[in-house]
């Protein structure tokens, strides 16, 4: 911190508008410095310097009351300099939804509701960003959906989309330790390289290029038995068709709708009945309890290197995630892309 002793500086990014269609680059973005009184915080608040930004494939942002411009939030790590929530101590690591700014104040509820205080499950040997990859948000909700939702069952088949992704690519991983036979799709020829050669997945195809319906039955002649879906566009309608019986459908991202691009429309539906599908939702919210559970079993995995990832860390100031990313959205990165700003 720096400023007078009752002010310090913070830098924040705004955007200007969120275009239809197409990922908003750099172009849309602002990053300004500012004086600011340091906040007194109200019960249960905290207060945060940030580090660690996790880049995901939504933004939230506030265009509401006529704004010309917003705020940008995603979620990152940082550390609490100042506390009245006993949940998260001064000191303590943070990992949860931060504006893309240097430090911030959490105080609305369903801001904290959607914090953790990592402090129980850091593994200082790990680099921090893993706690936004594979150890944090994505790889909790991947695990605890895989065994809520995905009765997964030695010799059965799972397709993921978005495969080489944060969570596709620790779903295909924990599927394949239970002995699935696990199918992902990406869009680039060199993450389903990455897919087969480097994580084990059985099968993998680059959903830009090739016809999916054909790939997936060339890859699943017996029929897929789990769809775990991070898109939520009209390959559901592909997978309602080569499900088998009693088959799942696991909806976990909607990575189509986050770019404005077309969503899930199936008109065939009617193969829920036929086969008796389950096609469910999850979010992650509702089961934070669990987080404990989750580092202990999937920590010493990622230690021993039995469960891979791929992410990427990018260093330098607040204007790098904006600039990142635009690069981020097109695909440019493979796994967990995180921007940091500052140590802990
Ligand atoms: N339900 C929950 O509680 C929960 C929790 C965490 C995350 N999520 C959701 O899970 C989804 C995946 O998250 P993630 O962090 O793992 O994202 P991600 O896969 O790392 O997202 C970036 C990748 O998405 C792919 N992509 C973008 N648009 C696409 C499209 N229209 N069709 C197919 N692939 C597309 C791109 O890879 P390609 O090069 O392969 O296209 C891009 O590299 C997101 O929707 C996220 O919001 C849900």
């Amino acid at each position: 911190m720096s400023a007078t002793n009752n002010q310090f500086t913070n830098i924040r990014v705004f955007i200007s508008e969120i275009p239809e269609g197409v990922a908003p680059n750099k172009s849309y973005f602002r990053t300004v410095t500012v004086t600011e009184d340091k906040p007194v915080l109200e019960d249960g608040a905290i207060f945060v310097k940030n580090a660690v930004f996790s880049l995901d494939p939504y933004i939230v942002y506030d265009f509401s009351k006529g704004n010309k411009e917003s705020s940008v939030a995603g979620f990152g790590i940082g550390k609490i300099i100042d506390s009245k929530n006993p949940t998260f101590p001064v000191g303590s690591t943070f990992f949860g939804p931060i504006r893309w700014e240097s430090y911030s104040v959490l105080n609305k509820e369903q801001e904290l509701s959607q914090s953790v205080n990592l402090d129980a499950g850091l593994d200082k040997e790990l680099p921090l960003s893993v706690y936004n990859g594979v150890l944090g948000l994505s790889g909790f909700t991947v695990w605890d959906s895989l065994r809520r939702l995905g009765n997964l069952k030695k010799g059965e088949t799972i397709y993921i989309s978005s495969a080489a992704g944060t969570l596709g690519q620790l779903a295909g991983q924990l599927a394949k330790r239970q002995g699935l036979r696990v199918i992902g799709s990406a869009g680039s020829d060199e993450k389903v390289t990455f897919l087969k050669k480097e994580l084990g997945f059985d099968a993998a195809f680059n959903y830009k290029t090739q016809d999916k319906r054909e790939a997936l039955i060339a890859a699943a002649p017996n029929g897929i038995d789990i769809y775990y879906d991070l898109v939520f566009d009209n390959t559901v309608e592909v997978a309602l068709d080569l499900l088998n019986t009693h088959g799942r459908i696991i909806t976990v991202g909607a990575l189509a709708m986050h770019q404005n691009q077309g969503i899930a429309v199936p008109r065939n539906l009617i193969n829920i009945l036929m086969k008796q599908i389950r096609y469910e939702g999850y979010v992650v919210y509702e089961y934070y309890d669990q987080w404990e559970a989750f580092w202990t079993e999937v920590t010493p995995l990622v230690r021993k290197g039995e469960i891979k990832f791929d992410e990427t860390l990018i260093e330098g100031g607040l204007d790098i995630v904006a600039e990142t990313y635009d690069r981020f959205l097109q695909g440019g990165y493979k796994g967990k892309v995180s921007v940091k700003i500052a140590d802990l």
